[in-house]
């Protein structure tokens, strides 16, 4: 079934990891799809991935967190593919250190690029998908942001203001047909948490009903849940997608 047959996506961070999944998993339900990262360079491989798909990759680079260039991104797709259906803020950072430690410069790049980054996306896809009078965003927060984490007061923040601008921004574009939900990953596998001691993930794994880490296309199907039109009753959720571990 193409859940996106004839749709077109835009999504941050779309390098490696949960976003080069979520590329993948549009394109083989019918979307076309433009990436967005700092690395433009690793992007090659989302884009044979999405091609090999049978579809359509624009590769764009930009940092989220300068509003400029988000905006020449999303006038990119406009002008590329002619409308913008799905955005998926996915580009994120860590930069962990326990409170007492963490210095402004860990905390703020935190907060620009996860927290100013999702508002940057929703502020400038929020336009043309009101025009079209249709549209579905999806934030990635995290089960950090809902939980909280030692070592993590600024990733937990940034990914809890996420829930803010997604449950706030549905408010504010729901009559005009655009639908803003979230998701809430644990512990996936990716280049973000490979550097787990032993120690580490033990400890983790007894916190995961489920019993394994998540793969990136565990996340990846339930953004295209979100971002298809079998959620279309479904505006400023949070779905969790963890193994259980926030329940
Ligand atoms: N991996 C996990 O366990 C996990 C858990 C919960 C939430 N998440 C969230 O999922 C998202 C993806 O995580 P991942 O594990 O795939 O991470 P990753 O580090 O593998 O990939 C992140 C991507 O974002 C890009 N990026 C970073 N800063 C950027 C910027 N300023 N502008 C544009 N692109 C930028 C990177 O180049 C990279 O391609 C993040 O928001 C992360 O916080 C991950």
């Amino acid at each position: 079934m193409e859940l996106l047959k004839e749709k077109f996506a835009l999504v941050t961070g779309a390098s490696r990891g949960i976003g080069r999944a979520i590329c993948v998993v549009m394109a083989q339900n019918g979307a076309d799809v433009a990436g967005v990262d700092i690395d433009p360079d690793a992007m090659a491989e989302t884009a044979k991935l999405v091609e090999a798909e049978g579809r359509r990759f624009m590769s764009l680079k930009a940092d989220v967190c300068e509003m400029d260039e988000f905006e020449a991104s999303v006038r990119s797709v406009m002008d590329g593919f002619g409308r913008l259906d799905v955005l998926v803020n996915n580009a994120g950072i860590t930069r962990d250190n326990l409170l007492i430690r963490m210095n402004s410069e860990e905390w703020q790049s935190v907060i620009d690029i996860n927290l100013t980054g999702v508002f940057n996306g929703v502020k400038v896809a929020a336009r043309p998908m009101m025009k079209q009078r249709s549209g579905s965003i999806v934030n990635i927060s995290s089960v950090v942001g809902l939980l909280g984490n030692p070592g993590q007061v600024n990733y937990s923040a940034s990914k809890a203001g996420v829930l803010g601008i997604t449950k706030s921004a549905a408010r504010e574009m729901a009559k005009r047909g655009v639908r803003v939900n979230a998701v809430a990953p644990g512990y996936i596998k990716t280049r973000m948490t490979e550097e787990l001691s032993d120690d580490a993930r033990k400890a983790l794994m007894s916190n995961i009903p489920l019993n394994r880490l998540g793969e990136p296309e565990d996340v990846a199907n339930v953004v295209l849940f979100l971002a298809s039109g079998l959620s279309e009753y479904m505006t400023g959720q949070v779905v969790s997608v963890d193994g259980g571990m926030a329940m």
